[in-house]
């Protein structure tokens, strides 16, 4: 049975994909900050799966020594890790455009940082076993948004860090890949204030990443496809007519 670790697999996106893991018989640890939601998040899933093999390891990532002793753990506990899905985020959607040095901080900590452990942990423990590690990314990486620079700096950088990882780990014997989602329902996405286009399920995406990772090798998958395009048209716009059309879009 492979086995699959999920960061922030106690919510959103992380929760839907543990349970689609589950159903097509996967191992599946998941591992987020909070034991309390993670225990809730496994009795959930359990309720409707009869895969059993679900377990739940504490661990805030922005901790190296906490990532070092979770991925210790659950290769000794449950056997080699084949695919890390390193989901975990911290967000905060900055409405007031102000610069708030502590908020960049934050998500440079979280999601920079701790992907970085992650990464560092899996590196020593996958290159005997062909691992292939997944970052959840965002197509907010692809440029500069308004009210989005701590988000978007850490979505960028792990994108990047992604495509330089491709040419790197190959050495390693590990695949590496990178996601990135258009609006999904979530904890986080909640926070917005703004009307989310294209905003789809976490099933939906679930469904697009377990397709996207146990098929046939693909570095990129992105989903929703038509809004993706969209993105990826802007992101190779020069410059002033990027910035024209972003602001004639919003208004900001
Ligand atoms: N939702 C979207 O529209 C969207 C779009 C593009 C990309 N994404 C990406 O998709 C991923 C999942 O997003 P989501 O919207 O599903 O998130 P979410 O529902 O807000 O869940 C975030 C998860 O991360 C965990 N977490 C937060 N800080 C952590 C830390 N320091 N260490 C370990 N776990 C931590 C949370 O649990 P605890 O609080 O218990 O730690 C929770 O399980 C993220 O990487 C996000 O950037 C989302």
């Amino acid at each position: 049975m492979n086995l699959v670790w999920i960061t922030g697999g106690s919510s959103g996106i992380g929760f839907a994909t543990a349970k689609k893991f589950l159903n097509n018989n996967w191992k599946v640890v998941i591992s987020s900050r909070n034991n309390e939601k993670l225990l809730i998040a496994k009795n959930l899933i359990l309720k409707t799966e009869d895969n059993k093999e679900l377990y739940c390891y504490q661990c805030d990532i922005s901790d190296r020594n906490q990532v070092i002793d979770v991925v210790e753990k659950i290769t000794k506990n449950l056997g080699d890790i084949n695919l890390a899905i390193l989901n975990a985020v911290a967000y905060s959607p900055n409405k007031s455009q102000g610069f708030i040095i502590e908020n960049y901080n934050h998500l440079i900590n979280v999601n920079l940082n701790g992907t970085l452990y992650c990464i560092e942990s899996l590196i020593k423990k996958m290159s005997d076993n062909n691992g292939h590690i997944a970052i959840i990314s965002s197509p907010v990486g692809y440029r500069g948004l308004p009210t989005a620079g701590a988000y978007g700096l850490t979505k960028a950088g792990l994108t990047n860090l992604a495509e330089s990882l491709y040419f790197d780990l190959k050495k390693n014997n590990i695949k590496i890949s990178v996601v990135n989602p258009g609006f999904i329902e979530s904890e986080s996405t909640n926070l917005n204030s703004f009307k989310m286009p294209f905003l789809k399920s976490a099933e939906y995406a679930a469904n697009k990443i377990f397709k996207g990772l146990t098929g046939s090798y693909k570095f990129e998958i992105y989903f929703p496809w038509f809004f993706l395009m969209l993105l990826k048209i802007f992101r190779i716009l020069p410059y002033k007519l990027y910035f024209y059309l972003i602001k004639k879009i919003t208004k900001l």
